[in-house]
Order: structure tokens, then sequence, then C-alpha cells
């Protein structure tokens, strides 16, 4: 039975990862997964998390099953998180996933379900895993210009071009915050023309939140999607807490959807009942660690503090490479590096550089040019910048 397999295409990311690991310079740099890295080049689990576990560890007296949708408690304090009070409540359903990747999934079930979906638009480029999702469940998409490769800034006039042609029932794909792979984001003021773009052309607006509190700060990295959903009848939300509270491998995510409040009932009952087709029940251990930090005054200070700390600790590796930039290229071509924002930037390069980058000085970065600014340390940030220059 098995010989009908066709191998599927291997993910750029892993593979690169294997090619790091088999290199044996001492000096290789990995620039290339998107796990975030401390000034040592480790990804420690969070004073927050280590705490929680600890009081987990110590209080839970049961592995019994929670529900089908998980948590609710947990779901609604990530909402809060998220929505900070931008809709009311009365219009709000949730299901705990298995991480991001798992509220997307549900999402777009649900979605499907409705049997009345047109095009989903995703963003040129975008996480791979987008339409490689749309195109395992069999949905039809279309993409949108998003990045412009030569300024490696958003071009919203060519957005909102292609934008235009979305049709009713279709459903617009946005990254909340910190655009992977890019680092470049909305503004608030194209946060706000896009809504009325969604209200004229009655799309449903699906928002993939994997990096709050990685760009501007918690609030506001969300300002732009809180505008929106205080502006829109309805709306999906895949939050995700791998990176922001570094549970990567315990899976941790909620699918949101907002609707009128008479439709909760119905879109709750199917978020469940896809749970169930899906997985049955989401996993539980990594949803109560988070959830007894956001409940925890103490532990939810801790974990801000942190989170700050990380954040900040980006913005600087960003400034440094930018200015590391300046001096070895003698040009502003890659002053971008400190306007964007997150966890990437997509430095434009072609993927010939990129090869010599990895061949010649052990950098490893996506083929695109996307680099994970976290995985950089700021020992090596001249020798990123030099190596860079030389290639151009
Ligand atoms: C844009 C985006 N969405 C969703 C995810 C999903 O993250 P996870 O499933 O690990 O929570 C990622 C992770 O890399 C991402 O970059």
């Amino acid at each position: 039975m098995f010989e009908q397999l066709k191998s599927q295409p291997s993910d750029k990311i892993m593979e690169l990862m294997s090619q790091y690991a088999e290199d044996t310079r001492t000096n290789k740099l990995d620039l290339g997964v998107g796990v975030y890295k401390n000034a040592v080049g480790a990804t420690p689990i969070m004073k927050a998390v280590k705490k929680s576990e600890e009081v987990l560890h110590k209080l839970q007296d049961s592995k019994s099953y929670v529900g089908l949708i998980g948590s609710i408690e947990f779901s609604r304090n990530i909402g809060e998180l998220v929505l900070n009070n931008s809709v009311d409540k009365k219009r709000l359903s949730y299901a705990q996933a298995p991480g991001g990747t798992g509220a997307l999934h549900q999402l777009l079930l649900l979605a499907r379900a409705t049997k009345s979906v047109g095009n989903v638009w995703v963003s040129n480029p975008s996480w791979p895993n987008h339409q490689a999702i749309l195109t395992h469940l069999g949905m039809n998409s279309s993409s949108y210009y998003y990045f412009d490769e030569i300024t490696c800034e958003v071009n919203f006039d060519r957005m909102v071009h292609d934008l235009n042609n979305m049709k009713e029932n279709d459903i617009l794909l946005l990254h909340g915050c910190c655009h992977n792979p890019t680092g470049a984001n909305l503004s608030l003021e194209q946060w706000v023309d896009l809504t009325q773009l969604i209200q004229e052309k009655n799309v449903l607006p699906f928002i993939d939140l994997a990096y709050q509190g990685f760009g501007d700060g918690l609030n506001e990295d969300v300002e732009g999607l809180n505008y929106l959903i205080k502006n829109v009848e309805e709306a999906m939300i895949a939050v995700s807490c791998s990176k922001n509270f570094g549970v990567y491998r315990d899976r941790v995510g909620v699918a949101i959807v907002v609707s009128e409040a008479s439709k909760k009932s119905v879109v709750q009952d199917n978020l469940k009942s896809l749970n169930r087709l899906t997985f049955s029940f989401p996993p539980d251990h990594g949803a109560a660690v988070v959830n007894q930090i956001l409940e925890d005054n103490t532990l939810k200070l801790l974990w801000k503090e942190e989170l700050e700390e990380m954040r900040m600790n980006m913005l600087d590796l960003r400034e440094r490479l930018s200015s590391e930039l300046h001096r070895e290229t003698k040009s502003d071509r890659f002053s971008f590096v400190s306007a964007h924002r997150g966890m990437f930037s997509k430095l434009g390069l072609t993927s010939e550089q990129v090869e010599f980058l990895r061949k010649d000085y052990g950098i490893y970065m996506v083929s695109d040019s996307r680099i994970n600014v976290a995985g950089l340390r700021k020992d090596v940030i001249n020798y990123l910048a030099s190596a860079i220059a030389n290639v151009i």
C-alpha cells in the first residue's frame, strides 16, 4: 500500500539545521531556525515558566482530561492579553489548540466547514506553512504583494492594489505583528485603511499572532489588531504562546473567533467538534503553566520583565547590526534592519549571496535571506556585517 506514497518536499529550515549541525567550523553562525536565543546562544526556560511549573507540580492532583476545547480560563486569559477589551466577550468563542499551527489549522477547518469561503489571501512572502496548510486542506488561495525586495519595506500601495481584487467571503490572512519572514510591519494607519477595505469588501480577517511582545511591546504589538477587531463583525485569530512564553515544545495555542453574539454558540460548538475530530483533547501542560502565570500577579510581572528584556535585546542587536552594516558597506542599504521588528529580517540578498555566506563563512540563513536576529550575539555582529559586505 505505501508504494503509492510520494516523498514530501523537505522543510528548508530543518535541512539548514542539519547542515549546520554537520559543519565543523568553530566560527559557524546559525541564523536559520526561529527560536529566541540569549546572549550566550542558549534558549533557556523563562524564569516565570520554571516557577509556574514548580507550583503546578505541587498543586496538580490529576492528569485526567480537561475538555475538548481545553481550559476555558486559559483561553479567556489569552483573549484578554490579545484583545484588550476591544470586543464584547459575548461575541468570543475559543478553542485551545496545539500551538499557533494547531490554532491556524482548526480555524481554517472551521472556515472550510462554512462551505462559503472563496480565496484565502496570503502575503508574499509569508510563513511557508500558511500556504502548505491551505494546500493540504484543499482550500483556494491567492497571494498579495507585501514586501519590496529593494527597499525591504512594506509596499502598502501595491498590497492594497492586489487586495482590491478580494471578493465577498474571501479570507484575508494578516500577521498580527513581527511579520515572518520579513520583519516589516504594517503601521497603525495602514491597519485602519485595511479595516476599511475589509468592511467594503465584506471579507473575513484572519490574524496570525505568533510574536506578541517581541516587536514594540505587549500592547503596542496588538494596537492594529485591536483597532481592526473593534470595527468588524467577524474575525478569526490564531494565537501562539511558543515564542513569548518560550514554550515551543509544549504546543500552546488558542483559536479565537469573533462573531455576532447570536452565532457564538454554534461557532463554539463547531470548534469543539473540530477539536474532537482532529486530536480530541489539546495538550494541557503548557497551557496550564501559561495560565498560572497570567493568573498570578507576581509571576505575570516576572514574565513581563523577562519578555521585555528579550525584546530589548533584539532591538539592541538590530541597532548594532544596522550600524555595523552601515560602516562595512559605507551605505544606508541595510538601515531597514533597525526599523524591522521581531525575530526576523529579510535582508534582500540573492540566493547565490546566501550560499556564499554559508560556504565561505559558515553563516547559515534561509535561502530567501531571512535571518533570525535573536540568533546573533554581540561578538559576532562584525563578522556577519563584514561577510555580507564581501558578498554583495
Ligand atoms: C507566523 C507564524 N505563525 C505561526 C507560527 C506557529 O508557531 P507554533 O505552532 O510553534 O506555536 C509560527 C512559528 O514559527 C510563525 O512564525
